[in-house]
């Protein structure tokens, strides 16, 4: 009895050392194979794509995701908002840093949210919908029926309206995809349409106010080439206006690692859509040519920054819509930032008509982001490429109006390089 029990034991045991020896193989071979990231080849990499849990909203599971390019390049997004809440690429001598704006827990973009504070709702690395940037006066109209949003910025509708309608609050289906040559996720979200019209004086709107329910998906793929990309589509079941982008703030340095004004940008554009008071282009399409706007050959940010410009003094900073050079109507290049210190380079392509750059003009250091540092103004810069602001209010803009029967598609490109 004794020995054969003995026998059991050791037959238990040695099996365990087999399953450690095979695990620590394992662990060995993928340790080998990370090492090969200096090998840029296809064939060599690891893509994968895991989860963790990362609490609750509402009431609902939320996840953090990790898509891993097995070459170096590494991307967090969690199904909260569809936010990207890490980018970490490599600088020129291959040191990884994470270039994107964040909080390091879900409560930082739950209180972003929900909680007003100095800087105000940033929407970090969010999704944006259904209207990204502003509506004036919160309301359209459309097929001659006037809709009436939520006022969330002054007087305007930005963003979505009042954040339990923006899309960056919602908690997105999320489907994690393994490609051959990428790693895909895969978000969903139902946006219930908003009240009818109603004639003011108002109250706010029972949702969001926008007429129809809109079907989104947004696919974000990390390929091998250390490209970020956003596929969106969406369709309608009734006649809507739309307008999607992402809001991820970029510090090619470093998040947390102080000003972006030493970093250079070009904007494909020759002109811009300047704004009034309330930060509502005023309708007109400028040509860039001698002003600050005209990032037309890559400067650094901060040249012209603080030049008094009018336009300047009323944003704080550049808060504004380019018009984008394109060249047909598919992928076209929108930007090029560079860090001359780290030599991390970022190229944006769009399928949409502008690009606003937002230097991080409200960010008051109140706000403490992933790695236990402060953002303060002009600490990280976005290119939300999208349709003009306000453009359901604006007839020489592009059309944003969405009909049932049509499929609302929006691809973005964040390209990462170095440059020695
Ligand atoms: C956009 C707007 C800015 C600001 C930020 C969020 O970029 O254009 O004015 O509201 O979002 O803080």
């Amino acid at each position: 009895m004794h020995a054969s029990f003995l026998n059991r034991k050791s037959r238990r045991v040695l099996a365990l050392v087999l399953v450690l020896a095979s695990t620590a193989i394992l662990a060995a071979g993928a340790a080998s194979a990370s090492a090969g990231h200096g090998h840029r080849g296809f064939g060599h990499s690891r893509a994968s794509i895991t989860s963790q849990p990362w609490g609750t909203a509402d009431g609902t599971p939320v996840n953090l995701y990790t898509l891993d390019n097995g070459r170096g390049m590494t991307v967090t997004i969690t199904n909260f908002g569809g936010i990207v809440q890490s980018i970490n690429v490599p600088d020129r001598h291959g040191q990884v840093a994470n270039v994107a704006l964040g909080f390091s827990n879900l409560a930082g973009y739950v209180s972003d949210d929900y909680t007003t504070t100095a800087s105000g709702e940033t929407y970090f690395g969010a999704i944006i919908g259904r209207y990204a940037n502003r509506i004036a006066n919160g309301s359209f109209t459309l097929n001659g029926v006037t809709y009436y949003l939520n006022q969330n910025n002054g007087t305007n509708t930005l963003h979505g309206g009042a954040p339990v309608s923006q899309w960056n609050t919602k908690v997105w289906a999320a489907t994690p995809i393994s490609g051959r040559h990428s790693v895909s996720l895969e978000l969903t979200y139902t946006d219930p349409a908003g009240t009818a019209a109603r004639v003011p004086p108002m109250a706010p709107p029972a949702g969001n106010g926008f007429p129809g329910t809109v079907t989104a998906k947004v696919v974000y793929t990390l390929t091998q080439d250390d490209a970020l990309r956003m596929d969106y589509t969406a369709t309608t079941d009734a006649p809507t206006v739309i307008n999607l982008t992402n809001h991820t703030y970029f510090n090619l340095a470093g998040e947390g690692s102080g000003g972006v004004q030493g970093q250079d940008l070009m904007i494909n554009a020759d002109s811009y859509t300047p704004v009034n008071a309330n930060l509502i282009p005023e309708g007109g399409i400028v040509p860039v040519a001698g002003t600050p706007f005209d990032f037309r050959t890559a400067k650094p940010i901060g040249q012209d920054i603080n030049s008094g410009d009018t336009q300047l003094v009323l944003a704080h900073g550049f808060d504004h819509n380019w018009v984008l050079n394109r060249s047909g109507s598919g992928l076209s290049l929108a930007a090029r930032a560079y860090d001359p210190a780290s030599g991390r380079v970022l190229t944006t392509w769009t399928t949409e008509p502008g690009v606003q750059f937002y230097s991080g003009n409200f960010l008051v250091g109140d706000l403490v982001g992933t790695s236990g540092h402060t953002y303060r103004q002009t600490d990280g810069f976005t290119l939300e490429t999208q349709h003009y602001p306000d453009s359901p209010n604006q007839p020489n803009f592009p059309s944003v109006v969405l009909k049932p029967g049509q499929v609302y598609k929006n691809t973005i490109i964040f390209k990462f390089s170095v440059q020695k």
